[in-house]
């Protein structure tokens, strides 16, 4: 049987929190076991955010680290940069002249940028035809992501469809893998963990920054068992022994806040080792490989696609 293709992202936006890693890098992983995949370093996405060039430069290899660090292996998987195969900016131009301005509106990024008050920028706005292209071009099967990328791949499928109905089938339509139990990881606030909330637990901080995280997580004084604590404490400890501790521990909120700091430690500790072994040139190199195989496959897909568009003569 054929392996099934699989796609995924990370905007270089920020440091990668313990929300990425159960949301979407662990699963990732598993799934690679049994599939063909591309892990994009979403770099032009993360252009409609951030304008520091030294701090995107450095988010980039540090996000090509932590893919390495929780289990991605570059001998199997493509690593590569969205920046380096312009295939991806082409294919979402002509995305965006397939969709609606009303269509493109309805997206959740581009509505909470508004309703903030912030600048929504134009980039923002076709945001989601840039992810349509990345995830149509490599004709992918299946895209790991947390809850809030659902919409994404939908509108991917929308753009796949558009295309075809447009200009006869060319693209697979792709279904979003996003697993219940983890679909919203908590922050420290109760809220969903976010780098934009400053509510996160870095998954490679040290123990003293992870430790400063936990602590720091809002708890329910009136409960027994402090209910934010225990929806992140799950995520790296098993249901008996969990439910033992807090029976145990009724009301002793800094036992309750000590166990997942050391939980936390233990599941990142061996990764932390494995990412500490990568060199900047390691990182290079995977992306310069990355690149070509990439680009191989998206250029292959493009021909088709400027052929039926009718701009091939
Ligand atoms: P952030 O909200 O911190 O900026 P991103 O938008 O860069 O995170 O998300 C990167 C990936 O991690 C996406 O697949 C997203 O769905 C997933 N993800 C982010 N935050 C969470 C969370 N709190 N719970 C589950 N998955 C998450
Ligand atoms: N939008 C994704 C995020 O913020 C990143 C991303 C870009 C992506 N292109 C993708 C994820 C394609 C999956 C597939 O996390």
């Amino acid at each position: 049987m054929q392996k099934k293709r699989l796609f995924t992202g990370l905007q270089p936006s920020g440091t990668v929190h313990i929300g990425n890693y159960f949301g979407t890098l662990k699963q990732t992983v598993e799934l690679l076991k049994d599939s063909d995949g591309l892990v994009m370093i979403a770099d032009y996405h993360a252009l409609t955010t951030l304008k520091e060039s030294e701090d995107l430069r450095k988010n980039i290899v540090d996000v090509v680290r932590d893919y390495i660090a929780v289990g991605v292996d570059p001998k199997s998987a493509i690593i590569f940069q969205q920046s380096s195969v312009s295939a991806h900016t082409e294919l979402a131009w002509i995305f965006d002249c397939l969709v609606t301005v009303p269509f493109l509106m309805q997206a959740h990024a581009y509505k909470d940028k508004v309703a903030k008050g912030l600048d929504a920028n134009a980039g923002l706005f076709t945001y989601p035809m840039l992810m349509a292209a990345d995830i149509l071009l490599y004709d992918t099967d299946i895209v790991p992501v947390g809850a809030d990328q659902r919409q994404h791949v939908e509108y991917a499928r929308e753009a796949a469809m558009k295309f075809n109905v447009a200009f006869g089938a060319t693209f697979k339509e792709p279904q979003e893998k996003i697993l219940d139990s983890v679909a919203v990881v908590p922050g420290t606030d109760g809220k969903k963990m976010s780098k934009s909330y400053g509510n996160t637990i870095p998954l490679f901080g040290s123990k003293a920054e992870i430790q400063k995280a936990v602590m720091s997580i809002v708890t329910d004084s009136k409960a027994e068992s402090p209910e934010n604590v225990y929806n992140i404490h799950r995520l790296v400890r098993s249901g008996e022994s969990l439910a033992s501790l807090y029976n145990e521990n009724k009301g002793k909120y800094k036992t309750l806040k000590e166990a997942p700091v050391d939980d936390i430690e233990a599941a990142v500790a061996p990764m932390r080792g494995r990412r500490e072994s990568i060199t900047d040139a390691d990182v290079k190199n995977i992306l310069k490989e990355g690149g070509v195989c990439a680009r191989e496959q998206a250029e292959k897909k493009m021909e088709d696609v400027r052929n039926k568009g009718g701009v091939t003569v």
